[in-house]
């Protein structure tokens, strides 16, 4: 069902200034008439304010230069598409979360780096963002559900913030955390979901080449409900790996428990690498559809990176079987 939800800086008409309310003295009292109101209307009006100076410092950096090693076979879809049709379930456990998801402050926007590191510290986005270096890559992306796009994320390799980590040598495991703030998600009040969203990877896992945090997508900063201020991309996992607006990255050596994983445990695991041979429970992972089309494609092993990452996984089919590709 499409919920038309009225944004906290929509102002409702019957509050706005008639723009003839100057025309006669009439009219000039009843403008006077409405001042509480417009005064009540403060709070309203405050949200917009503030989106305007939240205006992303960031969007100065992009669009930046494209690394031309990770090219595609298939034309990217288009980014209207990309950018209405999401999976947030802070906001929504339906795709239609774009508009909602403007409520998401992103400055300040503090990450965490803890755990099993040199020494745990905290730094504003903006900071890491200048701590790094910034590249576009074209990139598939797979979803479980199994729908597909192909899009340019701009960001920086994940193994350059685990270097800038210095873990210690025992951590074997990536955390990563959404935020938490129920204020602005509504969709953190169902409290059959397990908040916050936590996703993991293996060091060997975060620190392969193609393991990235997308900060941009169409030469632009990452929009809200794609996950901004920085989000974690691996295309050789389905979708549900890729944690939005991340908080908090923490090392450890146990392996997490990650948000799908501990809801349904039959359905979704640790791993979920792409494998066209290992159907979800309820449906088949042959095929997909890439956004935009009604057509279906085949899905690749490891939605096509198995050159690139097959390795990671040798020795562990034995003890992990299909659950690698859950
Ligand atoms: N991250 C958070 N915090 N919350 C979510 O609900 N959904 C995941 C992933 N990351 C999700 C999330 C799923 S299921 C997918 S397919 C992708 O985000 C969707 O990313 P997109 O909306 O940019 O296409």
């Amino acid at each position: 069902m499409l919920v038309r939800i009225k944004r906290g800086w929509e102002m409702p008409e019957r509050l706005a200034t008639p723009e003839s309310v100057n025309a006669d003295r009439r009219r000039l009292v009843q403008a006077m008439a409405l001042a509480p109101l417009l005064a009540a209307a403060g709070p309203l009006l405050r949200p917009a304010r503030a989106a305007a100076e939240e205006a992303d410092p960031s969007r100065l950096l992009y669009p930046v230069k494209r690394n031309d090693a990770f090219a595609l076979d298939r034309p990217l879809t288009d980014e209207q598409l990309v950018t209405t049709y999401n999976n947030f379930y802070e906001f929504g456990s339906h795709k239609r979360i774009s508009q909602i998801a403007q409520r998401l402050p992103i400055r300040p926007w503090t990450v965490r780096i803890d755990g099993m590191v040199e020494q745990e510290r905290e730094i504003g986005v903006d900071d890491l963002l200048k701590a790094m270096s910034l590249e576009e890559r074209l990139y598939r992306h797979r979803c479980v559900e199994a729908w597909s796009m192909a899009v340019p994320w701009s960001g920086f390799p994940l193994k350059a913030l685990v270097e800038f980590a210095q873990p210690s040598a025992g951590a074997k495991y990536l955390k990563m955390t959404s935020f938490q703030d129920e204020d602005v998600a509504p969709g953190q009040k169902a409290v059959w979901y397990p908040w916050p969203y936590v996703e993991g990877l293996t060091i060997e896992e975060a620190t392969n080449e193609l393991a990235f945090i997308g900060t941009g997508l169409y030469g632009k900063p990452m929009p809200k409900q794609n996950g901004a201020p920085l989000r974690l991309v691996t295309p050789w996992k389905y979708g549900f790996k890729s944690v939005k607006s991340v908080v908090a990255f923490t090392f450890t050596d146990e392996m997490p428990k990650t948000f799908w994983w501990e809801i349904a445990p039959d359905e979704y695991g640790f791993w979920a690498n792409v494998n066209p041979k290992v159907d979800h429970p309820r449906w088949s992972q042959a095929s997909e559809r890439p956004l935009g089309s009604d057509e279906r494609v085949p899905t690749l092993p490891f939605n096509g990176y198995e050159a690139q990452v097959a390795h990671l996984y040798k020795g562990l089919e034995a003890s992990e079987g299909d659950r690698l590709y859950r």
